[in-house]
């Protein structure tokens, strides 16, 4: 395999962070995610579909519950950029499993139970209907059972938001970052 050419190819695709959502009885947590999309071209039907690693604590909540909300982040008016930061830092840089990551975030319940995030652009909420193990990690495809556009405004891009994210978080990431990666690596029968 030409790796170079398969980073090329795959990498980058999947341009907007979502922030994802659920609940499990007492338990309510979020991450953020890239691997999220549409999935179905069902318009009046819609489905959602997203890649959750098994190292997430949010992976096994969304196991459990069935349920979960996706959201869009806005780009503009500043404002809203700010928000669209504070709610990228706030969940995906650490883990639930270290202290409660949504306090810090307005939200709403949603009808799944999943909490919404109130300074979202947009929103849907799906029950789960399939999922695929891969291994790492865990694709779960949803039926679409609420929906909401919360505000005006574009869509961030991930590259847009890593330029402006503090140097600080980055390094945070980082150091999250690499033992999951190395537990994907393992979960494979690769070399961590
Ligand atoms: C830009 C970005 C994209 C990410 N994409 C994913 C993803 O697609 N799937 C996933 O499971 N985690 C993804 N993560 C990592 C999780 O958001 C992160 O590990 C989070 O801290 C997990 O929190 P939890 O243990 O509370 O669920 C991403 C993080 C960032 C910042």
């Amino acid at each position: 395999v030409d790796l170079e050419a398969a980073a090329f190819t795959l990498g980058g695709l999947r341009m907007y962070p979502l922030a994802v959502t659920t609940r499990c009885g007492e338990a309510a947590n979020g991450l953020i995610a890239l691997s999220g999309g549409s999935g179905s071209i069902v318009a009046e039907a819609p489905r959602a579909m997203i890649g959750l690693s098994k190292y997430n604590l949010t992976h096994d909540l969304v196991m459990r519950s069935g349920v979960f909300a996706m959201h869009l982040l806005a780009a503009d008016p500043p404002e809203s950029l700010e928000a669209s930061l504070s709610i990228i830092m706030a969940l995906g840089a650490t883990s639930g499993r270290d202290g409660d990551k949504l306090t810090a975030l307005a939200t709403k319940e949603g009808v799944t139970g999943s909490p919404i995030l109130t300074d979202a652009l947009a929103y849907v909420e799906g029950r789960v209907v399939n999922s695929m193990d891969c291994d790492e990690n865990t694709v779960f495809l949803a039926d679409v059972v609420a929906s909401e556009r919360l505000r005006d405004g574009g869509r961030l891009k991930v590259g847009d938001a890593w330029k402006v994210l503090p140097a600080e978080w980055l390094e945070t990431y980082t150091r999250h970052h690499e033992p999951q990666a190395a537990d994907a690596r393992r979960r494979r029968g690769l070399e961590a």
